[in-house]
């Protein structure tokens, strides 16, 4: 038999070539994490400290692991990037760029060949409109699509879903950008500009006075403004983009860029081209309620609300919702640093007190930051799988918010596309031509009338034949041979 070596070409250098590396092995979950404050030892300590059962503790670690070598060459606690603010800038307003990175090394990144990135800073306003600072990424396009009166970059601005609520949870730090071709590369790659804030408190989160800055999670006007100050900041930074724009965002992100266009109703801004929501959170209580009956993950879920709640509610303490055990837990996500990945294992029973929901505080917080039923700001294209199990379990949300919206305000310019078929973010693939297509056609200038659309899309094949949601990620090749 042959030896697999002399099967294995490398693509890399330049020429293929026998590869000398060893042979492939299986992937393993056998992360390599030792970045900084994050050293192994330390991260077990206080993950036993936390009293959890043994199977969640080595779950915790993995899962930890697993997001920690996704980061882009460090953690966003030792990279000046994100720790050191201008102190020149601290009463900079809403909107104002305060620090840009011209040139991001984009080896640190599993980017698509073809683009480039650039990182800044700006100001932007959290929920109670304090002005605090916020990092976002801009990727670059190799050519410029262009359109017949359109001057400059194509820019779009690209809102992310759920990522997490600590600082490490920052998409510009995460190598693939978190939402990879999901969607900013397809944009990219199709000649756009795309900024894509980490929302406030992901990334930076110390103000000036190093003040902690609490990420307000699935605070949809919160991370509706984020959008909307990053797409003024890039242009300030950089006159080659568009004056004009698109808002565009999926799941946390499809529900800021609907409370982003809710903004404008009141106050639209020059060069504002319309909104696209795919597969949007519309509210809080929408989020949870499709975990209510499975307290471990609602338990998980609670812990990343709980600092945004409490950053608005000052009088709010964790035990309105949490037992000890639960915010032992809710404790350790933020001390570890934990994100997506992390509360996804960190499932604890008898983590939250049943009475959690008789407090005034989740319908508060769900009702402030809820889209829909309101004004906005058009044209805006909602894009929603039938049977997405995340945002519209049975069109209970989705489905239901914008038929609300538009019997209230049956003069805006809404279309809603919706794709059979049971997906969450797999609908940014399902519905790809269809908002390419619309983005392009606000930057030719095409009019959409006013009134509510709906419009059905059906596979070409049984629907069972589909590859339904992610099923890969985008690992950094060790070696050569690692071109697939
Ligand atoms: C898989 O795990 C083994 C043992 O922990 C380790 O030696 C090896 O480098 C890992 N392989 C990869 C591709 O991470
Ligand atoms: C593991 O991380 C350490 C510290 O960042 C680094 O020096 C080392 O090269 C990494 N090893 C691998 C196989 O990535
Ligand atoms: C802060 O100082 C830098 C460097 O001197 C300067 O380029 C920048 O414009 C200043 N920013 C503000 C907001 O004053
Ligand atoms: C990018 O980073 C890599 C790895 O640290 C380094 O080898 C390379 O020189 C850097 N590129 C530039 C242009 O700075
Ligand atoms: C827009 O203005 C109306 C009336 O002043 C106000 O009730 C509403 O809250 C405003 N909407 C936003 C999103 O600011
Ligand atoms: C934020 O605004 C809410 C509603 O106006 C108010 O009840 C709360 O005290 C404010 N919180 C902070 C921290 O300013
Ligand atoms: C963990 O268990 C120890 C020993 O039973 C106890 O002293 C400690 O208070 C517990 N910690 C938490 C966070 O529940
Ligand atoms: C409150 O939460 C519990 C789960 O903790 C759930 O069973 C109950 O239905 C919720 N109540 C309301 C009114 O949503
Ligand atoms: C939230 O909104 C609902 C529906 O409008 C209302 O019945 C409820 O009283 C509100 N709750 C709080 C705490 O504001
Ligand atoms: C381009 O701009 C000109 C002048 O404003 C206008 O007449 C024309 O209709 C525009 N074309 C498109 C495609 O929007």
């Amino acid at each position: 038999m042959l030896s697999q070596t002399l099967l294995l070409l490398c693509l890399s250098p330049l020429i293929l070539q026998p590869c000398t590396a060893q042979l492939a092995s299986i992937q393993n979950n056998t992360f390599n994490a030792s970045y900084g404050q994050f050293n192994p030892s330390q991260t077990r300590n206080r993950i036993t400290q936390a009293n959890l059962s043994s199977s969640v503790s080595s779950d915790l670690l993995v899962a930890l692991d697993f997001e920690r070598t996704n980061w882009a060459g460090s953690s966003t606690h030792l990279d000046p990037f994100y720790t050191d603010l201008p102190a020149n800038a601290s009463s900079a307003p809403a909107g104002s760029v305060i620090k840009v990175e011209q040139y991001t090394n984009t080896s640190y990144y599993t980017l698509s060949p073809g683009l480039a990135l650039s990182r800044c800073l700006f100001m932007t306003k959290n929920l109670n409109g304090s002005t605090v600072p916020a990092s976002a990424y801009v990727l670059w396009p190799y050519l410029s699509r262009t359109f017949s009166n359109l001057s400059g970059i194509p820019l779009v601005a690209f809102g992310h879903g759920s990522s997490g609520a600590t600082g490490e949870c920052a998409p510009s730090h995460i190598r693939n950008l978190w939402y990879q071709f999901s969607a900013p590369f397809t944009l990219a790659l199709q000649g756009y500009a795309v900024v894509a804030p980490d929302y406030a408190g992901l990334g930076v989160d110390h103000d000036f006075d190093g003040n902690f800055i609490p990420h307000q999670y699935i605070a949809a006007t919160a991370q509706g403004n984020d959008l909307l100050y990053s797409v003024e900041a890039a242009q300030a930074a950089w006159p080659q983009l568009s004056r004009q724009f698109v808002l565009m965002g999926d799941s946390q992100g499809g529900g800021a860029a609907w409370a982003a266009a809710e903004t404008l109703a009141n106050s639209t801004i020059p060069g504002y081209l319309g909104a696209v929501a795919v597969s949007p959170s519309t509210s809080v209580r929408s989020a949870l309620e499709v975990v209510l009956g499975v307290p471990t993950i609602l338990g998980s879920g609670l812990a990343r609300f709980a600092l945004g709640v409490q950053s608005v509610y000052p009088a709010f303490r964790l035990t309105d919702w949490f037992t000890d055990i639960g915010i032992a837990a809710t404790r350790l996500l933020q001390d570890v640093q934990g994100c997506g990945s992390s509360a996804s294992v960190l499932l604890v029973p008898d983590a939250v007190k049943p009475t959690w929901n008789q407090s005034w505080y989740f319908n508060a917080y769900s009702n402030w930051t809820s889209v829909g039923n309101k004004p906005f700001a058009g044209p805006m294209l909602v894009i929603q799988g039938t049977d997405d199990p995340v945002v519209d379990l049975d069109q209970r949300f989705t489905t239901t918010v914008v038929s609300e919206t538009c019997q209230a305000f049956p003069n805006s310019q809404l279309e809603y596309a919706t794709f059979e078929g049971h997906s969450h973010i797999g609908a940014l693939f399902f519905g790809q031509q269809v908002w390419l297509n619309w983005i392009a056609q606000r930057f030719e200038g095409v009019r959409v009338e006013g009134g509510c659309l709906g419009t059905r899309y059906q596979p070409e094949l049984p629907l069972e034949n589909y590859q339904e949601e992610l099923e890969y990620y985008l690992e950094y090749p060790l070696y050569g041979y690692e071109t697939a």
